[in-house]
């Protein structure tokens, strides 16, 4: 099998590679994995013969198209402008997540083969009075610029999917907890930051307080869910390919105490609460607790708590990140 990952040297771009490379994939053995992305990896790439990495714009639509050349069974279309940045710079975002995403979907297109795309959408697609539980009958309003592009991204996997242009699936991902390597420009980055930073000897701010309730997921769970994913026959998804991942509510007070419980009274004391009203409010709009039946139904997979994705991290990225930041 010929696999692209666009967005391939991200966080979870980087993580699906070293899954596939090490597992195969449902659909049979991985020949090539194209990672393709506009930066080179701030984090170490798997020596495997069968990496190729292609670094160009996810919107140059000849590039996108040489990419996804004849020969492509499967593209994880994961390449994106996080959502700080995609308000801040609007033409950036739209150009990125909207006409990067209608390239991937036009390039799958043009094969005429139905290959498998597996797009990462987002909770940021909700928004305004929120149910107490979220999942996919909650209608989509999004609030940001980054969910409008995201919700659009979904109706076009799935539309495409509907025309026969591509055995699409686009998955919600609640937010991806803990992210080894450095903040990013994402409203969410504090959730990895004050578990990551104490626990490697530094410090961390928390902008939001012990109250607010998050919806998360560990990286295991999330890369394990997009190549299950990919392994899914389309008719599994019935009416839509849109699908919510499953994810599991915490209190940040209870991720503060879950970072303690790992690494003592040491790593406590380097995390400082310092409340930051626009964040707060940002974070206070996004869903408390998920409803993911189809997802559970189809075998995705949830985290048991907090410490089970403390612990992930320890086990998955500590090393990495103490030489990252050494
Ligand atoms: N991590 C999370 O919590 C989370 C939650 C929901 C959805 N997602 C989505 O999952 C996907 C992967 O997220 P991630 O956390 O790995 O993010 P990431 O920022 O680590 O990875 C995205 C990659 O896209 C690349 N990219 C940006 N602009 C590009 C361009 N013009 N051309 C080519 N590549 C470009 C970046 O260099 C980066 O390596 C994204 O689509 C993101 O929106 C992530």
């Amino acid at each position: 099998m010929r696999i692209v990952i666009t967005g391939g040297c991200g966080f979870l771009g980087r993580r699906v590679a070293m899954k596939l490379l090490a597992e195969g994939s449902a659909l049979g053995p991985v020949d090539e994995l194209v990672l393709f992305d506009n930066a080179l990896p701030a984090l170490p790439l798997p020596e495997d013969k069968r990496v190729r990495v292609v670094t160009g714009d996810i919107a140059d639509r000849a590039t996108v198209a040489q990419l996804i050349a004849p020969g492509t069974d499967a593209v994880f279309h994961l390449a994106a402008i996080v959502s700080g940045q995609a308000e801040a710079d609007p033409d950036l975002g739209y150009r990125v997540n909207l006409d990067g995403t209608r390239a991937v979907l036009d390039a799958c297109r043009a094969l005429g083969s139905q290959p498998r795309l597996i797009f990462a959408s987002s909770l940021a697609v909700y928004g305004g009075a929120l149910p107490p539980e979220v999942g996919e009958e909650t209608a989509l309003m999004p609030q940001s610029s980054y969910g409008t592009q995201k919700a659009i991204g979904e109706l076009l996997v799935n539309d495409y999917s509907r025309k026969g242009f591509v055995d699409g699936r686009a998955l919600r991902l609640p937010t991806v907890v803990v992210r080894p390597g450095l903040p990013n420009r994402a409203a969410s980055t504090f959730a990895s930051s004050m578990i990551r930073e104490p626990l490697t000897g530094r410090d961390a701010v928390c902008p939001v307080t012990p109250e607010t309730v998050m919806a998360l997921a560990s990286p295991r769970r999330i890369v394990a869910g997009l190549v299950h994913a990919l392994g899914l026959p389309g008719e599994a998804f019935g009416a839509t390919r849109v699908m919510q991942l499953p994810g599991f509510s915490v209190s940040v007070g209870d991720m503060a105490a879950a970072m303690r419980r790992a690494g003592g009274e040491a790593a406590h004391a380097r995390l400082r609460w310092q409340p930051d009203a626009q964040i707060q409010a940002i974070v206070g709009s996004w869903p408390r607790a998920l409803a993911a039946p189809r997802a559970e139904a189809l075998g995705f997979g949830r985290d048991r708590d907090i410490d089970e994705v403390v612990q992930a991290f320890i086990e998955d990225d500590m090393a990495l990140q103490k030489t990252l930041v050494a």
